[in-house]
């Protein structure tokens, strides 16, 4: 190596080092589709720490909440209006696979495009290739607040 190589090295590994940090940043945010943010009071009533979500079901962002058969896509979890007062909360990870389900209003139903699984909108699994449910999370209600625990 001569003088030359090793003064190009040396600063190639500058840039790197300087690079990986923000990289590494970018990567540990949580996806929302109200704000850039993991944690805090994003736009659209919902407030997202890393035990919990809450959504004010009254806001714009929350309103398809509101009626039964509504459903929200919030930080990786698809939440339910079941009917009756009660919610789901799920993960939108399918369990065979790792593709994205999505929440189809239409039957009811949680459905993975990819090999056809299909969920109930509790995550039990109505047929496969997927054997186990979809991840669930805990949710209550209080007054217009839906919690959903992490
Ligand atoms: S990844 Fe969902 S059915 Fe295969």
């Amino acid at each position: 190596m001569n003088r030359r190589e090793l003064i190009q090295r040396v600063l190639l590994g500058g840039a790197v080092l300087v690079m990986v940090p923000s990289v590494l940043e970018s990567c540990t945010k949580i996806p929302n589709g109200n704000a850039g943010s993991n944690s805090g009071t994003p736009a659209g009533g919902t407030t997202i720490t890393s035990n919990k979500i809450d959504l004010d079901i009254t806001l714009a962002d929350n309103t398809a909440l509101n009626s039964a058969g509504g459903s929200r896509f919030v930080e990786s979890i698809i939440v339910i209006n079941t009917g009756g007062g009660k919610f789901s909360a799920l993960s939108n990870i399918c369990t065979h696979a790792g593709c994205t389900v999505y929440y189809n209003s239409g039957s009811g139903k949680i459905e993975c495009p990819c090999h056809g699984s299909v969920f109930t909108t509790s995550g039990s699994v109505i047929q496969g290739p997927a054997t186990s449910p979809l991840r669930s999370y805990p949710t209550t209600l209080i007054g217009n607040i839906l919690t959903i625990t992490l």
